[in-house]
């Protein structure tokens, strides 16, 4: 199996199965406020990872690059990007750092949003020369490291030995000249691991929750005999963001919320738990394949009408200020807190 036809199948699967279960989003409740006192053409979405600043807090999280195919796939969510004025990650760009001829269909995201904010991408065990060239490759504005390790264990041509990932974080923190994300790819990150990686020094972490792309099914899809078990494992995106928000009281790491994220109210949900940032990756993935850009730009415009309704019904003109918001934590998120300690 090459390294492209693999991005490909990716592509294809994540396309064609089913969410892991729930997000969690669903067990949390704003209380309404009937006495707003807000101003919806005043709002803001103003925010930041670290000194990154952004215009909005949406972006398109990492998705494709590596196979020709998937050139006119990048081309097409940087469109969006520009237009929308969104900031985006690019694929695991490991395939270009291999073969010079696959730079195109990652770069071509730099050529088409040449002012924009683009997010490196390379898995979490690249050596920092490898680092160092994903960023100077696009002229990224940071970079993300991948941590997949149930997704490879489940891959049948995937890494099977882990011991060094956190020595390689630190040793690409301290030699890379941009901000540092590091991001599950949908099994969530417990406090425990967030807590480890603000030691490390980075700038953020993507909590990459359960609840949207489901790479257990996309890896079993792709073997002989399925690994069935692991369907339903992982924090879910809101169990993980409330284990990061508790993890790192007091501590400067900025938090950035993805995995099955639907709709501007799950992005108002998971701002108002404290994350800087949403990533969004197969949601906006399905509706580009429906029916391109323009449908892109559509649901775009539709998270961010969504996001500023729930935020002037809430009385919140800042993205600070949705924080501050009154919510109602139930269900199993709520039983996951109480276990974990999560107060
Ligand atoms: C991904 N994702 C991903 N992440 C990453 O860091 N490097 C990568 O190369 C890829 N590749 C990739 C391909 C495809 C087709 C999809 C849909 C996703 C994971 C992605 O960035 C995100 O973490 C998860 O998909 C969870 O978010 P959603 O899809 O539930 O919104």
């Amino acid at each position: 199996m090459s390294r492209a036809s693999r991005k490909v199948e990716h592509l294809r699967y994540a396309l064609e199965t089913d969410p892991a279960g729930s997000n969690g989003f669903d067990d949390i409740r704003f209380v309404h406020h009937a006495l707003p006192a807000s101003s919806y053409p005043a709002l803001s979405l103003h925010t930041a990872i670290g000194e990154l600043a952004m215009s909005s807090p949406i972006f398109l999280n990492a998705m494709t690059g590596g196979a020709p195919e998937t050139e006119t796939v990048n081309r097409d969510l940087a469109v969006a990007a520009r237009e929308r004025g969104l900031a985006m990650a690019v694929g695991s760009q490991t395939a270009a750092l291999r073969d010079p001829a696959m730079r195109r269909t990652f770069t071509v995201v730099r050529r088409v949003n040449p002012d924009g904010i683009v997010f490196a991408n390379v898995g979490a065990n690249v050596t920092v020369e490898e680092a160092r060239a994903a960023v100077e490759m696009l002229e990224a504005d940071a970079l993300q490291l991948h941590l997949n390790p149930l997704q490879e264990l489940i891959m049948p041509e995937g890494d099977r030995d882990f011991r060094r990932v956190e020595e390689r974080v630190a040793a690409i923190v301290a030699s890379v000249p941009v901000p540092v994300i590091v991001k599950e790819v949908g099994f969530g990150l417990s406090g425990d691991v967030v807590r480890r990686l603000a030691r490390l020094g980075v700038t953020a972490v993507d909590v990459g929750g359960r609840g949207g792309t489901n790479f257990a099914a996309v890896e079993n899809r792709r073997r002989a005999v399925a690994l069935r078990g692991f369907d339903r494992w992982g924090l879910t995106t809101a169990e993980s963001l409330l284990e990061a928000m508790h993890a790192l009281e007091g501590r400067s790491v900025a938090v950035i919320a993805s995995g099955g994220i639907r709709h501007g109210v799950d992005v108002a949900k998971a701002l108002a738990l404290g994350a800087d940032a949403v990533g969004v990756a197969g949601r906006f993935l399905r509706v580009w394949r429906d029916g391109g850009v323009p449908a892109l730009l559509a649901e775009i415009d539709a998270f961010h009408e969504e996001l500023k309704v729930a935020m002037a019904a809430l009385g919140a003109g800042t993205v600070a200020a949705l924080r501050r918001a009154a919510l109602v934590v139930s269900g199993a998120t709520y039983h996951w807190c109480v276990l974990r300690g999560i107060d």
